[in-house]
C-alpha cells in the first residue's frame, strides 16, 4: 500500500515530474524503423476482442500505433507531444510538434533536404532544433537565428527508433544481444498501445506468482503451468531477476531498468529446437498510456543462422495471442491511475515492494543531481548483455521444443 503521494512520485511522467526525470536518464523506443533489417510485424490478433473496462466502457485492444513509414508521424512521448521525420537526405528529426511561429502542427510538415519545413509559412527546422529558412521574412532579416524549437536526438537499434529527452550528454544506447548482437535472425513487432500506466506493467513482470494462475488454467502446458511457483527475486545494478521454481522446472525473466523485460521465448514451438530470445520494450506515452514493442532474436549457434522450419509462423504474436489478452485484460482493468493506496499487498508482493524501491532510489538520485543507477556508460555500458546469462527456461528448452 502506498499513500497517494507516492504514487504520484512513482508514476508521473511529464517533464515536471521527479519519475519523468528519472525516466529521461535513459533511451526509448518511440517507433517501428522505416527500413529494419529483417522482418517486422504489427500485432495481429486473429479477432480483435472488446473488454469490459472501467466503467464499463467497451475498449477494443489491438489499437494500431507508432507505425512509422517516413513520413512526418506525430507521437507521444513522457507527456510530450512531438513530431518524428525522416529528411529527404534520411536523417531522422524528433520535434515539438508545435511551429513556434503561430503554432502550426509540424506533423503535416514537408521533409526537406535537411529538416522539416512547417506547412503554414515554411520555417524550416533542424534535428539539432535550428532554424534554417523563414521564406516569408525579408530577405536581409536575422530573425532566423533567434528561433529555435525543442528537438531530441534519434538513433536506430534492432529494427527500432530510439530517442534521449534527458538534459546533458546521451548516455549509451541498450547494449542487449536481442536488439544489439549481430548475426542471427530479429523480428520486430509493434505489440500497441496499452491505456495503462508504465508502472502497473512493469509490476507485472516481477509478479510472476501470477503465471500459475491467470495463464495456468486451460494452457497447453496447463500440467506444468498451473502449479504455483516458488518465486525469488536478485536485484542488481542494472534490475531485477526473477526466479520460478516448479519442482524441476525453472524459468527466470530479468527487468532491465527501467522498462525492458527479457524473457526466454518458449514460441514458436513444435520442432523448432534453437535457443530464441526476447525483449519487450515499455515506453511511457503519457500518464495513462504505454506503448510496447517485441524484439525477438534467433542467434547464430557455433557461426551457423538458425534453420527456420517450413511453415515456422513468424511474426509470434498469433501464437502468444491467448497469453496477452489474459495479461492486457489483469493490467488495465487495475485502472487508470492504480489507487495503490488501497490496495493489499501479500507475502508474494515482495518483488513489487523491491521494485518500487529501486525505482524511488533512481528518482531520489536524480533529486539530489545524480546519475541513478542503471545509465550505461564507459567501459561497463559497452557490454553486451547476454540474455542466456540472465533468463532461462529449463523445460521449454528442451522437451516442450521437441
Ligand atoms: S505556423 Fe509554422 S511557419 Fe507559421
Ligand atoms: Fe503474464
Amino acid at each position: 500500500m502506498l499513500s497517494a503521494e507516492e504514487n504520484d512520485i512513482l508514476t508521473k511522467v511529464g517533464p515536471d515530474s521527479d519519475c519523468g526525470r528519472w525516466l529521461r536518464s535513459f533511451w526509448f523506443p518511440i517507433a517501428l524503423s522505416d527500413n529494419p533489417v529483417g522482418p517486422t510485424a504489427q500485432l495481429q490478433l486473429d479477432e480483435p476482442f472488446l473488454y469490459n473496462d472501467r466503467p464499463g466502457t467497451a475498449t477494443s485492444f489491438g489499437q494500431k500505433a507508432a507505425t512509422f513509414e517516413g513520413n512526418p508521424l506525430a507521437v507521444r512521448i513522457l507527456g510530450e507531444d512531438l513530431v518524428l521525420y525522416r529528411d529527404l537526405s534520411g536523417d531522422l528529426g524528433l520535434m515539438d510538434i508545435n511551429c513556434p511561429h503561430r503554432n502550426s502542427s509540424l506533423e503535416y510538415g514537408r521533409p526537406r533536404e535537411r529538416g522539416l519545413a512547417c506547412p503554414y509559412h515554411g520555417w524550416t527546422f533542424d534535428n539539432a532544433g535550428e532554424c534554417l529558412a523563414m521564406p516569408g521574412e525579408p530577405k536581409n532579416s536575422n530573425f532566423k537565428n533567434k528561433v529555435t524549437i525543442k528537438a531530441y536526438p534519434v538513433r536506430e537499434q534492432g529494427g527500432l527508433i530510439w530517442t534521449y529527452m534527458g538534459s546533458g550528454e546521451a548516455p549509451m544506447l541498450p547494449q542487449i544481444d536481442v536488439i544489439a548482437a549481430r548475426g542471427g535472425v530479429r523480428i520486430v513487432e509493434n505489440f500497441c498501445l496499452w491505456p495503462a500506466n508504465w508502472l502497473q506493467i512493469v509490476e507485472n513482470s516481477v509478479d510472476q506468482v501470477h503465471t500459475g494462475i491467470l495463464h495456468g488454467e486451460g494452457s497447453t502446458r496447463a500440467d506444468v503451468w498451473s502449479q504455483i511457483p516458488e518465486v525469488d527475486w536478485h536485484p542488481d545494478d542494472f534490475g531485477i531477476q526473477t526466479v520460478q521454481i516448479r519442482g524441476d522446472y525453472g524459468r527466470t525473466n530479468y527487468l532491465r531498468f527501467p522498462t525492458t523485460i527479457l524473457l526466454n521465448q518458449p514460441w514458436p514451438g513444435g520442432k523448432f529446437n534453437w535457443p530464441r530470445y526476447s525483449a519487450i520494450f515499455r515506453t511511457p506515452v503519457d500518464d495513462n498510456h504505454t506503448l510496447l514493442f517485441h524484439v525477438t532474436h534467433v542467434p547464430e549457434v557455433n557461426g551457423k543462422s538458425p534453420e527456420l522450419p517450413e511453415g515456422m509462423e513468424f511474426p509470434a504474436a498469433g501464437q502468444v495471442q491467448t497469453l496477452f489478452e489474459q495479461d492486457y485484460r489483469a493490467i488495465v482493468t487495475q485502472g487508470r491511475p492504480v489507487d495503490r493506496t488501497i490496495e493489499r499487498l501479500g507475502v508474494t508482493d515482495r518483488g513489487i515492494i523491491l521494485l518500487r524501491k529501486m525505482v524511488m532510489e533512481g528518482i531520489d538520485a536524480v533529486r539530489r543531481g545524480e546519475e541513478p543507477k542503471g545509465v550505461l556508460r564507459g567501459a561497463e555500458g559497452e557490454q553486451m548483455l547476454v540474455s542466456a546469462e540472465k533468463v532461462t527456461d529449463a523445460l521449454m528448452n528442451t522437451e516442450a521444443a521437441e
